[in-house]
């Protein structure tokens, strides 16, 4: 994963590389570091293992920098420590690099070209600066097809940013699979990994594609593809406000987050309504399409599992849902007319953009859901719609989760022609979750009472239920490090119960009138077992003694609220465990890798 800024011109470098990896600390915060390149040529890097807010006070801020490059970590290659941390030197000094992405042949590369040299780190980042000093100092005649020709060597995926000591008045910015934007300043440009990480600077950027070369000066930038030839990239403006992206108040951005979950749904039903440039083209689509296929990873594929059964729930359409990295490799059988929709927060997943590389090649027709505008996955898609949820910043997914249940719901109900039903229904959801809300110190009551002195837990549910109990148990086990399975209620006795110990904690959903029996007698067999029972159910289904009772809304809108309630254990047990709740250990919020 990683993120990756750069600077050039008369910008306050180091002041910007450091707040630019600050908001990019969402795509890994193993190891940081930056380089600074000073008007004599020098190249200054820092660099730690850690948190930005572990390099910031090693930063001589005294270097007068022109340009400069800074990395936050995800570790694919080799441990986080800071011999592997970016930048990378090449040998002679002459190239510093940071980079995101996996370079496949690194291995070969480096046994075939660089068998002299000797290394410092264990990474493929390191391969790649040698090699590019290795061609560039052989090609003197024409350094940038040495580099070029570096580039052309490499299987993989890439977002590079490279500072050269022969040329201080020149930032390389290079691009494949990996996302990387190039942004245009006043007085100088910058490169970023997102957006986010420039927004202080400008708010005008290049959209660089795969295979592109961008030679950026202070105050020129030069596109090209590994041929040489020039091309032109389109200019995208990104409108988000700095301040957008603080938590204010909040001691952490995912209870910021969840809360913001009612004007989410508000901000969604309303501009939905308004009308979207590609939705009447999407409900057609949607329309004549035989199966509709969904693919996605994590909280995304949840969602995507919970909108399979309103598909065919409400409209008895086919749909199957998919794990985007098993898709890839393993296509099922695809119907004669089919509809592809990939659901993505970040519209960055290295996963399900493999997939929709795969469908576009097939030539089918295909939707990206995302909450990032001009994302990979938005761009490469046949349409795409917005989430609306704003941005969100903590590794969990909470608001982001919602938004597709909402946007998924619209589609559906808006093809099913009930449109103000669901309308209506949500506006009823919206004020449950208020309530749910403004009560949430009763959550953290639950989460002190049951889930600090155990190592693992379960949640359990039937029909809509269980699929919440899938998203509530991975949002559990994200930020707390307990081990949290989810089960369909009934499935347990056919072998996980063994695992039920005394006292061991079983949370059941139990939303829908028609699986509520069932699923508390299931409860039942748990506790008969001496497991600590827990119930998150509707007011009209609660019997007394339920853990948690949220509003009754109609019947397939609950998930909106039965998924806040586990939104709020989890935080609440991170919290109480004292773990960092945004940056969960072991995890990047955009997960760029295969
Ligand atoms: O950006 P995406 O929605 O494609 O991300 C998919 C998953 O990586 C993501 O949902 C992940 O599971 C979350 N951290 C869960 O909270």
């Amino acid at each position: 994963m990683c993120g990756i800024v750069g600077a050039i011109g008369n910008i306050a470098i180091a002041k910007y590389l450091l707040k630019g990896l600050q908001r990019l600390e969402y795509r890994g915060y193993d190891s940081a570091g930056i380089a600074l390149m000073d008007k004599l040529g020098d190249i200054h890097v820092t660099k730690v293992a850690g948190k930005i807010a572990n390099l910031i006070p090693l930063v001589d801020q005294s270097v007068e920098a022109v340009s400069g490059i800074g990395h936050t970590r995800w570790a694919t290659h080799g441990p986080a420590n800071t011999e592997n941390a970016h930048p990378h030197l090449s040998a002679s000094g002459r190239f510093a690099i940071v980079h995101n992405g996996v370079i496949d042949n690194y291995k070969e590369l480096k046994e075939r070209y660089l068998s002299d040299v000797e290394f410092l780190s264990d990474t493929d980042t390191e391969v790649v600066a040698n090699l590019i000093d290795r061609f560039v100092s052989d090609n003197k005649e024409d350094e940038l097809e040495g580099l070029r020709k570096a580039l052309r060597l490499l299987e993989g995926s890439y977002a590079l940013g490279i500072i050269d000591r022969k040329h201080p008045e020149r930032l390389y910015a290079a691009k494949e699979k990996s996302p990387l934007l190039v942004g245009v300043a006043d007085e100088g440009h910058i490169i970023c990994s997102d957006a986010m990480a420039g927004i202080s600077v400008t708010k005008a950027y290049l959209l660089i594609q795969d295979g592109d070369l961008a030679i950026l000066t202070a105050d020129d930038v030069r596109i090209e593809n590994l041929s040489g030839e020039v091309v032109e990239r389109e200019m995208q403006r990104f409108d988000e406000e700095d301040s957008d992206l603080d938590k204010g108040l909040y001691p952490y951005y995912m209870l910021k987050e969840i809360e913001e979950q009612p004007s989410v749904l508000r901000h969604i039903t309303s501009l939905y309504q308004e009308g979207l440039e590609d939705l009447p083209q999407v409900l057609k689509e949607l329309e004549k399409a035989e199966t509709i296929y969904m693919v996605a990873s994590g909280t995304s594929y949840h969602a995507s599992c919970l909108a399979k059964r309103w598909f065919e729930q409400i409209l008895n359409k086919r749909v199957e849902a998919h794990i985007a990295s098993e898709f890839t490799y393993e296509m099922p059988v695809i119907s004669q007319k089919p509809f592809f929709i990939f659901l993505s927060q970040s519209g960055e997943t290295a996963d399900s953009r493999h997939a929709l590389v795969k469908v576009k090649a097939a030539g089918y027709p295909s939707l990206t859901i995302t909450n990032v505008k001009g994302s990979t996955l938005a761009r490469e898609a046949s349409y795409s719609l917005p989430l609306l949820a704003g941005r969100e910043v903590a590794v969990a997914s909470t608001k982001a989760y919602i938004a597709q249940l909402a946007v998924m719901a619209y589609l559906v109900y808006a093809l099913k022609g009930e449109l103000p039903d669901l309308l209506k229904g949500l506006k009823q959801v919206e004020v449950a979750m208020e309530r749910l809300l403004s009560q949430k110190e009763a959550i953290r009551d639950v989460v002190k009472e049951n889930l600090l002195d155990t190592r693992n837990a379960f949640y359990i549910g039937r029909g809509l239920d269980y699929l919440t109990a899938m998203e509530n148990a991975l949002k559990l086990k994200e930020i707390s490090y307990l081990q949290v399975e989810s089960f369909a209620a009934g499935e347990l006795k056919h072998g996980t119960i063994a695992l039920i110990e005394d006292g061991t904690p079983v949370i059941a959903i139990v939303t829908q009138a028609h699986l509520a029996k069932q699923t508390r007698s299931n409860l039942e067999e748990v506790r008969a077992r001496g497991g600590r029972s827990l119930t998150i159910s509707s007011s009209d289904l609660a019997l007394e003694g339920d853990t948690v009772v949220v509003d009754a809304v109609p019947m397939r809108l609950r998930p909106f609220l039965s998924v806040v309630v586990g939104q709020l254990i989890a935080y609440y047990t991170a919290l109480e465990k004292g773990y960092n709740v945004d940056q969960p250990r072991n995890l990047a919020k955009s997960v760029t890798v295969e």
